[in-house]
């Protein structure tokens, strides 16, 4: 869905500034369980880039998003490293990752995006790659700051993923009050 709210010079700072003292340490650390050191990553929705920072100390990350803005912004202060523009829909790369990673981003999409994403994440993945997104949990969909997001409960998340990835880990946890997310780490089985 067309998300302007991340597409604006003057959006995308408020976004920065607002999420300045958040970060996905704690989720990076357990993906770190499954995927070893110096493996490549795709990050989806990298926005302010601080995820991209941690995940960029152990993993050979590319960063990715579809907003410009927020690519310039990526581009501008890691001057060094590629980022892409890239739709977490449509996926459209020839590359392919021993892992790919979001950070609240694939509530962006509606259910049949989100089934479209799971399907390019896998072809996208090399043998036994691994995923691992965070969600908000809830029900239902909302628009929030012109924003849509759709909340998914665990059973929702194991309807999309588990026909196409084996689950190894799902999990709520607090990102500003108690469950109020869920994080999912899933493997691509072998020979798909
Ligand atoms: C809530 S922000 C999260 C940013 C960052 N991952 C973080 O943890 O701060 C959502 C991000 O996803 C990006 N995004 C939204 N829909 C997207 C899509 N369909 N494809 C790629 N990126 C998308 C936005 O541009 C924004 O950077």
């Amino acid at each position: 869905m067309e998300q302007e709210y991340y597409k604006t010079e003057k959006s995308v700072k408020e976004y920065i500034q607002l999420a300045k003292d958040v970060n996905g340490q704690e989720l990076i650390e357990k993906l770190q369980v499954y995927l070893k050191e110096h493996s490549t990553i795709l990050e989806l929705g990298s926005g302010p880039g601080t995820d991209w920072g941690i995940l960029n100390k152990r993993f050979e990350v590319t960063g990715s998003d579809n907003s410009l803005e927020f690519l310039k912004h990526l581009r501008a202060n890691n001057p060094n490293h590629l980022f892409l523009e890239l739709d977490a829909v449509t996926l459209e790369t020839e590359r392919c990752f021993d892992g790919i990673y979001s950070n609240k981003v694939l509530h962006h999409l509606n259910d049949q995006e989100l089934k479209e994403s799971i399907i390019r994440q896998k072809d996208i993945l090399n043998d036994n790659g691994i995923i691992c997104h965070s969600f908000w949990k809830g029900k239902g969909s909302e628009i929030f700051k012109g924003l849509f997001v759709n909340y998914h409960e665990k059973e929702s998340l194991k309807k999309f993923f588990e026909p196409h990835f084996n689950i190894l880990l799902l999990e709520e946890y607090a990102e500003f009050e108690e469950g109020d997310s869920l994080l999912l780490i899933a493997k691509k089985p072998t020979n798909s």
